[in-house]
């Protein structure tokens, strides 16, 4: 459903600083995947994210979303199938607008309508209903503003807003990185929950080696703009934490870092 084609992309080229990352970078994403990309800092992760959502565009090569071409679509319009959310739980929300406002504009995605469209007791009941699922009780504070919320609610509802209307790909970028071991893990959670109960294909960026052998359905590992492992089925259900790290290490030995 997603294809990266020859993708290049050379940062600060023609200066001393140039830096080649991707070279005819390639990756096939199939309906309904789940999959967990680890590796480690400045192999690319967040790159690969920007190129697919249109916030950076490569210097060649094709992004293909069920068989169109989109490397020349804008970002926003992109953002109309493809949800994201990112480390910062201050990038996905809000701060200064109500959960009520946010999860409005979310409602509203790719429509020309203003706020005053979702401000009807039907739709009220509904994003109470999928706040419910958050169980963090924020379906009693609609009119909360979402600064006030602590960052593992922030990025529980930036989830929520990023599915509200189903993206038919998910980009999450680290999202659990930046909250505590206990909110990281419900957030985690309520990831796997929301994915598989509305069969979205996504594409989790994670720092943590437990998540990526916990869930999901396929893992890559990515390392100096290549994918250096990539693993589903069987072959990666017998994958732990332990073989993760030995490649890793592995890796740094034959680089030097
Ligand atoms: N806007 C940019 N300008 C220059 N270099 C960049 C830029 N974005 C990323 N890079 C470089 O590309 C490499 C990959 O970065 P990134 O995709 O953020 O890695 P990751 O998310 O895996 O940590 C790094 O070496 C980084 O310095
Ligand atoms: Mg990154």
């Amino acid at each position: 459903m997603l294809e990266l084609l020859n993708i290049n992309k050379t940062f600060n080229a023609g200066t001393v600083d140039e830096k080649r990352l991707f070279s005819d970078f390639c990756l096939k994403l199939n309906e309904g995947e789940f999959v967990a990309v680890i590796g480690s800092n400045g192999s690319g992760k967040t790159t690969m994210l920007n190129i697919i959502s249109g916030s950076m565009a490569a210097d060649s090569g094709s992004v293909l979303l069920d068989g169109t071409e989109i490397s020349g679509m804008k970002a926003f319009k992109r953002a109309m199938r493809i949800g994201r959310v990112f480390q910062d739980p201050a990038l996905g929300t809000c701060p200064s607008m109500t959960i009520w406002e946010n999860m409005s504009i979310a409602d509203n995605k790719g429509k020309s309508f203003g706020l005053s469209f979702g401000l009807n007791r039907a739709r009220k009941d509904f994003y109470r209903s999928r706040l419910e699922i958050l169980g963090m009780g924020l379906e009693d504070r609609l009119d909360t503003t979402a600064g006030t919320l602590s960052g593992g609610q922030r990025q529980a509802l930036a989830l929520i807003m990023a599915t509200l209307v189903r993206p038919d790909l998910l980009l999450l970028d680290e999202h659990t990185a930046a909250l505590d071991p206990k909110a990281a893990d419900i957030v985690m959670q309520l990831t796997d929950k929301i994915v598989s109960e509305k069969k979205i294909t996504s594409l989790m960026v994670t720092h943590n080696l437990r998540y990526a052998v916990e869930y999901g359905t396929r893992t890559i590992m990515m390392h100096d703009g290549g994918i250096v492992l990539d693993s589903a089925g069987e072959e990666r259900a017998n994958k732990g934490i332990d073989d993760y790290l030995k490649i890793f290490n592995e890796i740094s030995i034959e680089t030097g870092n």
